[in-house]
């Protein structure tokens, strides 16, 4: 109850943001400056809040790539950045987070430009009624908002590792999981269930995907600090904001649920707020393996806190991608 009437108030928290606070205003504080030009990667970046993040960004200065599948659309948001930022640095890659085949192809062709790379945002997401399956056979929604995402950042880690060594600038890694990771119930996250979309209802298989995502941030930030490596990586919620994600679910029930829901709703600029202070306060320098919802952080599920299952999702991602990339082989 607190927490809801602080939300609707827009009360800032200690980070001295909260609910309502747009990404223009995160990226206008001082907190949020650096010397050098910072490259990040979005994917998603084609709609809603990964757009917005990628305006936000190149406002502020740094290189963009935009990791989408769609480069008609990826190449309609860098026009849009260039009306506002005209000098702003945008380059467009392909990637389809379903592919393995696309995912390798994305991170030669990025690293063949020899740009380093101080932040990554795991941004894109689908939520899907229907039961699909990938390029390699994994259920729809978990190969896009997880899968796909680990294999991006197992492929671009040692470079942001590099690229923190030679600049001393600390590299960031984002994923964008979702309050909704907390509907999870601990005998509903069954990794080869998840895989083979055993029983599938889209809104667990979205649940549980973004559950995922918080268990590789933590699991990643735990080796990343074995290692002294100078990357964090945390998880945020971005806020309730109708973009395609939702819209995609129309209908008589959502659309009632979100006119009464209105006024819990965040604005894309909003919305794409926790991600740009994550991405750049001095802040949370340091600070990894954590989930922040409206510029602060906060507490996720204790399934989400729980290191024994991230461990235990890491080594069950590696022996699939593993298996699935020898399958290809032979
Ligand atoms: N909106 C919310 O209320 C809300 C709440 C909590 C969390 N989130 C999270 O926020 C993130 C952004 O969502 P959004 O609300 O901005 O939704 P959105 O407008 O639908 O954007 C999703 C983005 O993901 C991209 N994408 C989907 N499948 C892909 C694939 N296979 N390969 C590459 N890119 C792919 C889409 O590309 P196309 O343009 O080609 O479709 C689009 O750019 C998601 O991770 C979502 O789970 C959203």
């Amino acid at each position: 109850m607190k927490a809801t009437l602080k939300y609707m108030a827009g009360i800032a928290g200690p980070s001295g943001y909260g609910s309502n606070s747009t990404a223009e205003q995160v990226i206008q504080d001082s907190s949020c400056f650096f010397s050098d030009q910072l490259t990040a990667i979005i994917t998603g970046a084609t709609s809603g809040i990964g757009a917005e993040t990628a305006r936000m960004l190149a406002k502020k200065g740094l290189r963009i790539v935009i990791a989408g599948r769609d480069l008609k659309k990826a190449k309609e948001v860098r026009e849009n950045i260039w009306k506002e930022t005209p000098n702003a640095e945008v380059i467009v890659l392909e990637i389809d987070l379903t592919s393995f085949a696309s995912i390798h192809r994305f991170c030669s062709e990025f690293l063949s430009l020899g740009l380093p790379l101080h932040i990554l945002i795991n941004n894109a997401g689908i939520f899907s009624q229907k039961l699909e399956f990938s390029e390699e056979k994994v259920e729809m929604t978990f190969a896009t908002n997880y899968l796909g995402h680990y294999l991006l950042t197992e492929m671009l880690i040692e470079k942001m590792v590099e690229t923190s060594e030679t600049t001393g600038i600390q590299g960031r890694i984002i994923n964008v999981s979702s309050v909704i990771h907390s509907w999870v119930k601990r005998d509903g996250f069954c990794f080869n269930h998840m895989i083979n979309g055993t029983n599938y209802n889209g809104t667990e298989a979205y649940a549980q995907s973004k559950l995922a995502n918080i268990l590789h941030a933590k699991e990643l930030a735990r080796q990343l600090r074995e290692r002294n490596a100078n990357v964090t990586i945390n998880a945020v919620h971005p806020g309730i904001v109708k973009t395609g994600i939702i819209r995609a679910h129309n209908g008589l029930i959502t659309d009632s649920l979100f006119f009464f829901a209105s006024k819990l709703l965040k604005s894309t600029s909003q919305g794409a707020s926790t991600t740009c202070y994550v991405a750049l306060s001095s802040k949370i320098e340091g600070v990894s393996g954590k989930y922040f919802a409206d510029c602060n952080e906060s507490n996720c599920s204790s399934l989400a806190n729980d290191e024994a299952e991230a461990e235990k999702l890491w080594n069950n991602t590696c022996a699939l991608i593993h298996k699935r990339l020898h399958q290809a082989a032979t």
